[in-house]
C-alpha cells in the first residue's frame, strides 16, 4: 500500500480475473486510488449507488445539501474509490464522539470481489481513529449476505442480542 497523507490518497493493489482476446482467464493487478470526494461529485456518486443497487435516501440525509452539512463538520468523512480514474467504490463515515459508523459503503459491480470495500473499510478506521474512535459500526440487512461476510471478514461482530430501534419524522429522512 503506498500513501501520501497530505492529500488523503492511499494506492491499493487489487486483482482482477480478466477474459483475454485468447479466451483464457488472466489474473491483472491495477492500482485503486482512495481518495476524499466533495458535493462536486455528488451526480457521480449518486450513479454509483443506483448502479450498486444500494438504497438511499435523496431527499434525506443522502441529498446534496445533507452530505454538504456533513462534510462541513468532517471534511475527510466521506471517501471514494478509483480505479483509472473511475469511480467504483464510495463510503461515508459518521461518528457521535461515542461510535464512530461506517455508512453507505457501495462498489459498482463490474468491480466487485477484488478488495475494494475491504480497503474502504479499512482507510475508514484509520480515519475514525485519528478522530478518537474505537468502536467501529455497520447497519446491515438481514438479508445481505455479502455485507455481513465482508464485515465479518474485516474482525466485525454480528450481535444477535440487539434490536435496532429508530424514530423518525418522514419515511425521508
Ligand atoms: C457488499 C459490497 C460492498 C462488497 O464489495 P466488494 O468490493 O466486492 O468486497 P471485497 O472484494 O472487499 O470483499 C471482501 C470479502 O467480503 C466477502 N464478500 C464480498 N462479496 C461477497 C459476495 N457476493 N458473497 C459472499 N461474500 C462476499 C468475501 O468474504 C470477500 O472476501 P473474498 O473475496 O476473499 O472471498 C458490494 O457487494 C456492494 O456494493 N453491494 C451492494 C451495496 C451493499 O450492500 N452495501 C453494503 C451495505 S451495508
Amino acid at each position: 500500500m503506498r500513501k501520501s497523507e497530505s492529500q488523503c490518497i492511499i494506492y491499493v493493489r487489487t486483482h482482477y480475473i480478466l477474459r483475454t482476446q485468447r479466451k483464457a482467464w488472466a489474473r491483472v493487478s491495477v492500482f485503486m486510488k482512495i481518495q476524499k470526494l466533495t458535493t462536486k461529485e455528488y451526480d457521480e456518486i449518486v450513479k454509483l449507488w443506483s448502479r450498486a443497487n444500494l438504497p438511499f435516501k435523496p431527499q434525506g440525509r443522502d441529498s446534496m445539501d445533507a452530505l454538504r452539512a456533513q462534510l462541513k463538520a468532517n471534511p475527510e468523512f466521506l471517501l471514494g474509490a478509483f480505479v483509472h480514474n473511475h469511480l467504483v467504490g464510495t463510503v461515508i463515515m459518521s461518528c457521535d464522539t461515542r461510535k464512530g459508523w461506517i455508512n453507505r459503503l457501495a462498489v459498482d459491480p463490474d468491480h466487485r470481489k477484488s478488495g475494494i470495500a475491504k480497503a474502504l473499510i479499512a482507510e475508514s478506521e484509520r480515519i475514525l481513529r485519528n478522530h478518537g474512535i474505537r468502536i467501529f459500526c455497520a447497519l446491515i440487512e438481514d438479508y445481505n449476505v455479502a455485507s455481513k461476510k465482508l464485515f465479518k471478514e474485516c474482525g466485525y461482530v454480528e450481535h444477535h442480542d440487539i434490536l435496532y430501534f429508530s424514530k423518525r419524522d418522514s419515511d425521508e429522512v
